[in-house]
C-alpha cells in the first residue's frame, strides 16, 4: 500500500537524527536542507568506475598477441566464449558479433526482414533497436510501453500489426524481462518472428528461462558500459542451429557455414566479426558477471523495499517468477507526491546530493531520426504516402511511453555494487528530498 506523505514525514524524522549521529559538524537544519539549497550532500566522493580491469588477465592477452591468431577464424578464446555463453544461458548456440547493433542487423536479416517490411519494436529503448530495423529499410513500428514495467505492453501490439508486419522485437530494457508468453503467443498466432533485444539483459530470467532464448533469436551487447564489457562486442543466441548458422554466414561476408551452405559460395553478408582479444575479455568478464548479477539483484531488492516506502516512488514491476539484472536501476517518480516538484528538478536535487540519478530515454521518435528515414527516396518508394503519414501520426498515441519517459529516475548499475552503507545513503537522499519537496518546488518556481 503506498505510504502517504504525512505518515512518511512523521516516521522519517529518525533519518535526520541518523544524519546527526555522525561527526557533530553538520547541524540538524543543515542535514535536512537539500544540497541544492545550500545543505550538505548525503554522499560525497566517487562511485565505482566501470569497466574493471584485473591484471591477472594480462597473460591471456599476451598469449593471443603472441599466437598471431587475432581474428575470429578457427577456435581460440572467441569460440570458447561462444560455447560457454550458450551453456550459461541454456541456448543451443551462440555467435559472437562486433556489436549489439550488428547482432540485431544480422538476426533481422536471417529472420527474413526485407525492404518495405514492418517490424514492431519497443519505443522505450536505446536508439540502436530502431536503427537496426531501419538498416534493412524496414519500418520500426512502435507499440506502447507499460509504465509499470517499462517494457512493451503486450495489449498494444495487436493493433499495430499490418499485412507488412514480419516480426516483433521486444526489448528487455535495463535487463527487466518482457512479458514474453503473451508476445510469443501473439506472434505464433499471427505468423510473426520474435527477435529479443537482450542487449541489456545478460542472465535476466523469465519464468525459469534466460532472456535471449525465448524468441527465435536473441541479441546481446558487450559494449563498454555493459555488465560484461569488451569495449565493443555482441552476440546472437538461439535454439535453432540452422538460424544461427545462417547468422554466422551473414556476419562472415556470406561464406557458407555449417548446415547453411547458401549457394555454395558467397551469399549476401557483411563483416561483423569480433576479435580474439575481445574473446579473452568476455571469458574473464563472464566469470565476474555471475557473482555481480547476484549482488545487483540483492541491492535492487533492498532499494525496492526501502525506496518503495517513500510516497511518490514506485519500484518497477517484473513478471511473475522472473528476475531482472538492472543495467540501470529504475524507479518511477510521481511529482504529485513531491509537492509538484518536476521529475527533472528532482533529478537535479538528487545529483546535488551526490547520487547519480538520470532520466535515461526520452520520446526519441520526435527527435528527427524517424522523420529523416521516412523522408528518404528509399522509404518514399517502398511505402505508400498515406502509410507513412499514419505512421508519423501514431507516435502521438504512445501515451504509456510518454508517461514512462516523464517519470523514470534511474541509477547506474555500479551503485548496486557498492554495499549497504552507500545504498542507505541513496535511500537517505530520496527521503531527504521527499521531506524537503515543498521548499524545492518553491525554489524551482521562483527560478522559472
Ligand atoms: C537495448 C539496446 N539495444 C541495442 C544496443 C546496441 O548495442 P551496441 O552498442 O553494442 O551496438 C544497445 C546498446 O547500448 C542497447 O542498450
Amino acid at each position: 500500500m503506498p505510504t502517504s506523505r504525512r505518515r512518511f514525514l512523521a516516521s522519517s524524522t529518525s533519518l535526520a537524527a541518523a544524519a546527526l549521529a555522525g561527526p557533530a559538524v553538520v547541524s540538524a537544519a543543515d542535514a535536512r536542507r537539500p544540497a541544492l539549497l545550500g545543505g550538505t550532500p548525503v554522499h560525497t566522493g566517487p562511485w565505482p568506475s566501470w569497466p574493471v580491469w584485473d591484471p591477472a588477465w594480462e597473460e591471456d592477452f599476451l598469449r593471443v598477441c603472441r599466437s598471431g591468431r587475432w581474428n575470429a577464424a578457427g577456435g581460440g578464446p572467441l569460440a570458447d566464449f561462444e560455447r560457454r555463453w550458450a551453456e550459461l544461458l541454456g541456448a543451443r548456440r551462440c555467435l559472437a558479433t562486433s556489436s549489439g547493433t550488428t547482432a540485431l542487423i544480422t538476426a533481422l536479416h536471417v529472420l527474413g526482414i526485407d525492404a518495405g517490411d514492418e517490424v514492431i519494436v519497443s519505443p522505450y529503448t536505446f536508439i540502436a533497436s530502431y536503427n537496426a530495423i531501419l538498416a534493412h529499410k524496414a519500418l520500426p513500428v512502435l507499440a506502447d510501453t507499460d509504465p509499470a514495467t517499462l517494457n512493451l505492453d503486450p495489449a498494444s501490439i495487436a493493433s499495430r500489426i499490418t499485412d507488412r508486419t514480419r516480426a516483433i522485437v521486444p526489448v528487455h530494457i535495463f535487463g527487466l524481462p518482457c512479458e514474453m508468453d503473451s508476445i510469443t503467443a501473439l506472434a505464433r498466432a499471427r505468423g510473426l518472428r520474435v527477435l529479443e533485444d537482450a542487449c541489456q539483459a545478460w542472465l535476466a530470467e523469465y519464468r525459469g528461462r534466460k532472456c535471449g532464448t525465448l524468441g527465435d533469436l536473441g541479441c546481446f551487447s558487450f559494449q563498454q558500459s555493459k555488465h560484461i564489457p569488451a569495449g565493443e562486442g555482441g552476440a546472437i543466441t538461439g535454439m535453432d542451429e540452422d538460424l544461427v548458422d545462417r547468422c554466422n554466414s551473414f556476419h562472415n561476408c556470406g561464406r557458407p557455414v555449417g548446415r547453411f551452405q547458401g549457394s555454395g559460395f558467397f551469399t549476401r553478408g557483411s563483416n561483423f566479426r569480433l576479435t580474439q582479444f575481445q574473446g579473452v575479455l568476455l571469458l574473464r568478464q563472464m566469470e565476474k558477471l555471475v557473482a555481480e548479477t547476484a549482488r545487483r539483484r540483492e541491492a535492487a531488492d533492498y532499494l525496492n523495499a526501502r525506496l518503495g516506502a517513500i510516497p511518490g516512488i514506485t519500484p518497477v514491476r517484473v513478471p511473475a517468477e522472473s528476475r531482472g539484472v538492472y543495467h540501470l536501476y529504475p524507479v518511477r517518480y510521481d511529482a504529485r507526491a513531491f509537492a509538484g516538484l518536476s521529475r527533472d528538478a528532482f533529478l537535479r536535487a538528487l545529483v546535488a546530493e551526490g547520487v547519480p540519478g538520470s532520466a535515461v530515454y526520452k520520446e526519441q521518435y520526435f527527435d528527427g531520426l524517424l522523420d529523416e528515414a521516412i523522408a528518404t527516396r528509399g522509404f518514399q518508394r517502398l511505402f505508400p504516402a498515406e502509410r507513412l503519414k499514419a505512421y508519423r501520426e501514431s507516435f502521438r498515441e504512445l501515451r504509456g511511453n510518454r508517461e514512462t519517459c516523464a517519470s523514470v529516475v534511474a541509477l547506474p548499475q555500479t551503485v548496486l555494487l557498492t554495499g549497504r552503507p552507500a545504498l542507505d545513503q541513496v535511500v537517505e537522499a530520496f527521503a531527504k528530498l521527499q521531506a524537503a519537496a515543498p521548499a524545492l518546488a518553491a525554489a524551482a518556481r521562483a527560478k522559472s
